[in-house]
């Protein structure tokens, strides 16, 4: 085991070193961080994707050349805006935010980026909402960020409104090595039984990534819907 010590200073390292790659590699984005500045006014914990995680998302919309987007976890809108961002002016990104309150601090900074033309933001329990959705035009990329008990719950839906090809993100798939303790909580029992799940489903292809940086330890699962028939 680590000393804690020695894990603040791996976590410095890691925020370090993330600092300099935003620096050598991000075009400045004031209204990313008057987000986060907002954000933190009022009241939102800083649990958004970390600036170059939000860059990652922006590229797998350019890459994949996607439209519709789907997102779990709105919070203050600041992968929202990442991913929009990268969006045709035709293209549309539907995000699941259980908070109204929430929903407004980042309707806030999605209006100030003059991204509203692209994002919705539909209030209410995802599990509740999603079927709203059963009718849409299927989703070409979506992002899994709201809690994590329904991890399993989220990715059904998500291969159902997929189509071949579609893309589907989870975040916060390693939580720190939570998911090997022999106790796991909540969250980490959600997000086990997804991945658990995996292996059972020839409809899907996956990985898995570990991360380290200012977010701390943590990693994306990176999936690809090969069927949904
Ligand atoms: N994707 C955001 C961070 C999301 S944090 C970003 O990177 O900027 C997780 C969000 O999910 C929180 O705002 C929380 O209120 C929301 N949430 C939690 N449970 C939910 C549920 N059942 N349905 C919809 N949203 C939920
Ligand atoms: C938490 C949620 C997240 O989506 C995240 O990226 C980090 C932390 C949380 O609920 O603590
Ligand atoms: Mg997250």
């Amino acid at each position: 085991m680590n000393s804690s010590l020695q894990q603040i200073a791996f976590q410095q390292q890691w925020s370090n070193v993330d600092d300099y790659l935003e620096k050598v590699l991000l075009h400045p984005s004031p209204n990313l961080d008057k987000t986060l500045e907002y954000n933190t006014s009022q009241g939102l914990p800083a649990i958004d994707v970390s600036p170059l995680q939000g860059q990652f998302l922006h590229m797998m919309v350019q890459i994949s050349g996607a439209k519709r987007i789907l997102e779990f976890g709105t919070l203050g809108g600041y992968s929202s805006q990442c991913m929009a961002a990268a969006l045709p002016d035709d293209g549309l990104l539907i995000t699941l935010e259980k908070e109204p309150e929430v929903a407004k601090v980042a309707l806030h900074n999605i209006e100030r980026a003059q991204l509203d033309h692209k994002i919705r933001i539909i209030v209410g329990d995802a599990s509740k909402t999603l079927p709203t959705l059963a009718e849409e035009e299927p989703f070409d990329l979506i992002f899994i960020d709201a809690d994590k008990e329904s991890s399993l719950l989220y990715l059904d839906w998500s291969i159902r409104l997929g189509r071949p090809g579609s893309i589907i993100i989870i975040d916060n798939v390693i939580r720190e090595g939570a998911i090997l303790h022999e106790q796991r909580d909540k969250s980490t029992d959600g997000i086990c039984q997804a991945l658990e799940s995996m292996l059972k489903r020839p409809e899907i292809t996956v990985t898995a990534l570990q991360m380290v940086g200012k977010k701390g330890w943590d990693g994306f699962a990176l999936l690809r819907i090969n069927t949904n028939k």
